[in-house]
């Protein structure tokens, strides 16, 4: 299916397989994927490694400030697909940890890390074609996204998901840690001051609990045939 020149946004809570269902959108319609929760997570290593949030998720805020100004944050193509880089250094698998996860939803608060990375976000914006993730994507970075999603799942088939994918890691966790992290993500993200987790007034709600990602592709070209008319198959 050949579809116009458009930028989709998807939103959600974390764990609902937003990246996965992206990924699958980039490849069939040769869009560019991108997922923004990745550079808040780079964002937390850096914080991380550079001692600036401490064990009570207390962060300090003007050192970050000071240390995101030289901060080489970007995406690169590899032959595994897009990954995201400090420098050369590809933080891909750092950035995924429980440790990274507990952290991200603090650092992602914070005012001066969400311009650094709506800056970066929109830059990719400029030549349409790009379905990007992420928990603002269709209310604050691109409020004129021409088609916006709105993901959801019951958090128990969310926390069953993502432990089995961070078991099939090699990650040593249990599902109610990842529940409860889970958890807690949802309530930081979605009462934030600043961009906090909201569906558009005009993004359609997926809800994917009992849906295969197959199913979700179904839905996906049904909408676009009904918005977008006469696309070619
Ligand atoms: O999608 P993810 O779980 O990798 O995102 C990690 C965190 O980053 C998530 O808890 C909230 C934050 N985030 C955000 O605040 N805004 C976005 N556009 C994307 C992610």
């Amino acid at each position: 299916m050949h579809i116009p020149d458009i930028i989709i946004a998807i939103d959600g809570y974390s764990s609902t397989g937003k990246s996965s269902f992206a990924r699958l959108i980039a490849s069939e319609f040769s869009f560019l994927y991108l997922d923004s929760g990745a550079m808040y997570r780079g964002v937390t290593l850096l914080a991380v490694e550079q001692g600036l949030i401490d064990s009570d998720n207390i962060v300090d805020i003007p050192a970050l400030r000071s240390a995101l100004l030289s901060f080489d944050l970007h995406f690169s193509s590899t032959p595994d697909g897009s990954k995201t880089f400090i420098g050369d250094r590809c933080i891909e698998k750092e950035i995924r940890t429980m440790e990274i996860s507990g952290k991200v939803s603090p650092i992602a608060a914070v005012p001066c890390v969400r311009e650094f990375v709506d800056m970066r976000l929109r830059e990719f914006g400029k030549k349409k074609r790009v379905v990007m993730d992420g928990r603002d994507i269709g209310t604050t970075v691109f409020p004129d996204a021409e088609l916006k999603i709105f993901m959801t799942a019951d958090l128990e088939v969310r926390a069953r998901r993502r432990a089995a994918e961070m078991i099939a890691k090699g990650d040593d966790v249990s599902l109610e840690s990842v529940m409860a992290n889970l958890r807690e993500r949802d309530y930081i993200d979605s009462h934030r001051e600043t961009s906090p987790l909201s569906k558009a007034a005009d993004a359609l709600v997926l809800d994917n609990s009992r849906m295969t990602l197959q199913d979700q592709m179904e839905w996906i070209r049904e909408v676009i045939r009904e918005k977008f008319g006469n696309v070619s198959d």
